[in-house]
Parts: C-alpha cells; structure tokens; sequence
C-alpha cells in the first residue's frame, strides 16, 4: 500500500513538472509571437509550436518551399518584408527586391553570418567558409577566392573535361542495350568524380561500382538520416540548446572519411614531392604556411573547408543538370535548338570542346539560367543581422541575432518578374531580355561579397555535363 501511494505521489509531482514546463514553454512562445507586433512589422499570424512551419517531421526541413506561401500572402497585402517565426524564431522575410539588395549588397556589414546551424565546440571538423562568422569568414574568403582564379578554371575545365568519360561510355552501354537509365544517378556520379577530380586530385570511380566510395558517401549523405534530421529540427527549434547537446548536422561517417582521405593525400604528397593544381594543394599549403601563426589554418579547418567544397559542389550541379534535362525532355523544340548550337560552335572550333567554345554556348548558358530560376538547389538564401538595422521604407529595426530570408523560390515564380512563370522559356535570358530582370529577383547563387564562391566552377560543370549528354 505504502509503495502504491509513493507512486501515486510521484505520478502526481511528474505530471505538475510536466504542466509546469509546458506553461513555461507556451508562455515563452507567446512571448516571442509578439515580436513582429512589437517591432511595428507586419506578419504572418504564428501558431503554437511551430510558429509559420507547415509541418514537425522530416518534411519540415522543405523551409524554402514553405516560404512561396508566406511571399504570396505578403505581396498580396503589398509589403516589401513580412514577420514570420521559425518554431519561437523571429524570421524576416525579404520581399522587395530593393531591400533584398540593400541586405546582401549595401548593407552587407550588417548581415555578414550565414543563418546555418554549426557547433564549433562539439564539432570543429565541420567549421569551414560556409558558417564561419564575420572577420574569420573575410580571411577565410580572402584565402580561398584563388581556387576560382580564371587561370585555375582553364585548368579545372580540362580536368571536368576528362571527368566525362566514363559517364559517355555508360551512355553508350545505355544506347546498345536500350535500358532505361537513372539520369539523376548519373549526373551526380559525374558531379562526385568532378569533386573528386579538381578537390582531392582523384579518381573518385564513381562509375566503377568496385570503388564508388566518394559516392556512396554522397549519397549516404543526402539519403533520409532520421538522426541528421532530428539534429536539425532541434537546431531550427534553438540553435544554443542544440549546441549545449552537443548535435551536429555533419555525420560522423563523412567527417571520417574525409579525414581519413586528407590526411593520406597530404602524407603522399609531402612524401612524395608531388604537387598538383587542385584544391587540395591550395589547403595544404595554406596549412603549412600558416603553422604556429595565432590565426592558423589548422588541420579542423582543412577538413572542414574540403567538406563543404564537397557537399557544396556535387550536389548544386548535378540538381542543376538533372531539372535542366528534365525541361529539355518535356520541350523537345528547346533541347534540338540547344543541341544545333552545341554542333554548330563545336564545329566551328574544330570539333573541340575547349574553354573557349564553351563560352561562345550563349543559349546553353540561357538554358541553365531558367533551370536555376524554376529550380534554384538553394531554396533560400539567408543571413543573421550582425548589428541592429533599420528597414528603410518601414521603420522597422531588427537586432543583433534575428535571421533575414531571401526566398529564392517564391521570386523566381512571381508572375510579377517572371510573366508565365511556370513556363520553361530560356529566352528569357536572352541578350535582348535579359537586362528587363531585376538582378534581385533573380539570385540562385546569392548575390553580394558572400555569394557563392564555386558559381563559375558550378556554371562550367553544368555547362560540361550537359553538352556531353546533348551532342551523343
Ligand atoms: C549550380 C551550382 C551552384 C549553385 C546554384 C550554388 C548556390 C549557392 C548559394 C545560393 C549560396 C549561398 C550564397 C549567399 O548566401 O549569398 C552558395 C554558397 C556557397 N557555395 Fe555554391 N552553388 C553552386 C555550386 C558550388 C560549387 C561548385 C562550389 C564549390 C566547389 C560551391 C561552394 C559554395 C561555398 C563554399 C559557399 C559559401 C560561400 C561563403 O559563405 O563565402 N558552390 N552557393
């Protein structure tokens, strides 16, 4: 009897901690729906607990997709930013192309960090160029802008060249036997052997089923990790409690690989005298050189920036070829008007595919630019203020801490910028129309000193990816 009631007892004091936290929480979160009133900004009504977010599980993770919504009713009520909440989060959401400007181009100082989840203390292989904040990211940015040279992309173009083989002789397997294939599967194992290739200075075999590893990862990566997930959740819900437990987005399996791969590559190289005009090189001697220094670019940060370079490159070209063979599957008329001009500048360059030739592909260049629009693989663009910020127009002042979202998407399908929007029509990037875009509408590499720092490699891959399939 004594131990029913003790239990009793306890069920009792366990359901008043229960109550009591979830009042916390509710009141807490009521507290932060205010904050858009608060600032005299108007805003998307929240609801408990998931603020604007459509969804809790994985699906939630679509924020860039959520956001079309959130810009519409906006536009509608004619506002130029809108409140909205991540979970308690305030999050402004950039409408009008001229405040999306001021935010990435003149008023940079205010936004200089990205709104991305890291967690320096628990997982330091993971800081690189992409969540570094403020004066570490300008160094960073400043140490690593070489790698893009015009005079390391005429070497690289070579290299992402040669990387090609093997997916046309899988095409030509393909042909023979008529089976249908996995176009999305093979770009991204051009895309991995490209990474591999102009990072490391490896064959990354992705097409040798035998020694696909960079692959596997890659795809082990991208595939639905219920535990990545939860990491990220739980990161979007509050980034400090998420680093107080310790998570991270990065799993240990690619962390170890990647470090396994670079410490064996640098250990050859240094043994062996060899030198090679990759990325690799480039980090590795950054490593070296700046040994003993009190801002040294240590072994974590070499891994870290790989891994990013990695994630980063493969997986934003292939999207880009795969919805760009999509469209070109649906319009038959477009892909024979790509395909004519392919020959036709190829054979006025005698049959080469060189750097040259490539940028003469004015209407492939069109192509790839209205994928990026209907389908930017980066939904949202998105930065921290840095300093309190007073939105021109509105009066409204964000502080220190508060995320800006551009939404890639959602501008990219306004009727507004883009008549017809849903229609797939390169020639809107033509040299006649081109310049009737407003440049802020249109920012699939985002825009200002921390746009995409890979955007003419990427642009050159997708290019070279794309011929080579176009011209078979
Ligand atoms: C079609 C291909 C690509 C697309 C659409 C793309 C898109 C983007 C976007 C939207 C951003 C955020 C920009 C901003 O916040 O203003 C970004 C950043 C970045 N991208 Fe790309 N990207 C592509 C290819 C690549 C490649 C090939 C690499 C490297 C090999 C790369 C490396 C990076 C890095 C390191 C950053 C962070 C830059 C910084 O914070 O300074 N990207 N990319």
């Amino acid at each position: 009897m004594a131990v029913l009631g003790l239990l009793s007892q306890l069920l009792l004091y366990i359901s008043a901690a229960l109550v009591t936290l979830f009042l916390c929480v509710y009141v807490y979160f009521s507290y932060s729906f205010t904050y858009w009133k608060r600032k005299g900004a108007p805003y998307i009504k929240p609801k408990f607990p998931l603020g604007n977010n459509d969804c809790f599980g994985a699906e939630a993770l679509s924020y860039g997709l959520e956001t079309v919504d959130w810009y519409k009713e906006a536009k509608r009520k004619g506002h130029t930013i809108v409140g909205t909440w991540n979970y308690s989060n305030p999050v402004l959401l950039l409408i009008d192309p001229e405040v999306i400007k001021n935010v990435l181009v003149k008023d940079f100082n205010h936004f200089t960090d990205r709104d991305f989840f890291h967690n320096p203390k628990h997982d330091p292989k993971n800081e690189s160029i992409f969540v570094a904040e403020n004066e570490e990211w300008r160094q960073l940015r400043q140490r690593l802008s070489p790698v893009f040279s015009t005079a390391k992309m005429r070497v690289m173009f070579e290299l992402v060249n040669k990387c090609a083989e093997p997916m046309m002789q899988l095409f030509e397997t393909y042909s023979q036997s008529g089976d249908p294939m996995d176009i999305k599967d093979i770009v991204a194992m051009f895309a991995t052997d490209v990474i591999g290739c102009v990072a490391f200075g490896l064959d990354a075999g992705s097409f040798n089923p035998h020694e696909a590893k960079f692959r596997l990862i890659g795809r082990k990566f991208f595939e639905s990790n219920l535990k990545t997930k939860i990491h990220l959740i739980i990161g979007r819900i509050n980034v400090k409690i998420a680093q107080f437990l310790g998570l991270r987005v990065i799993p240990d399996f690619l962390t170890n690989f990647f470090t396994e791969v670079i410490a064996e590559n640098a250990r050859f190289r240094q043994e062996n005298n060899v030198r090679k005009a990759d990325l690799m090189q480039l980090l590795l001697d950054l490593y070296e050189s700046s040994k003993g220094q009190n801002d040294a670019f240590t072994f974590d940060d070499f891994v870290g920036n790989v891994i990013v370079f990695f994630i980063a490159g493969f997986d934003t070209s292939s999207t880009t070829m795969h919805y760009a063979l999509y469209e070109l599957a649906r319009n038959p008329d477009l892909q024979e008007k790509t395909r004519v001009e392919i020959e036709t500048v190829l054979k006025k360059h005698g049959g080469h595919l060189t750097y040259e030739s490539f940028q003469d592909m004015t209407y492939l260049r069109q192509v790839i630019d209205e994928t990026l629009r209907l389908y930017p693989p980066v939904q949202n663009v998105a930065r921290f203020c840095v300093k309190p910020y007073t939105f021109k127009d509105s009066n409204v002042t964000v502080e220190k801490g508060v995320s800006v979202v551009v939404p890639l998407v959602a501008l990219g399908r306004d009727p507004d910028h883009y008549p017809d929007p849903e229609r797939f029509d390169p020639d809107r990037f033509s040299s006649q129309n081109k310049d009737s875009i407003n440049k802020f509408t249109y920012i699939p590499f985002g825009e200002g000193p921390r746009n995409c720092i890979g955007k003419r490699f990427g642009l050159m891959q997708s290019s070279i990816g794309l011929i080579k399939v176009l011209k078979t």
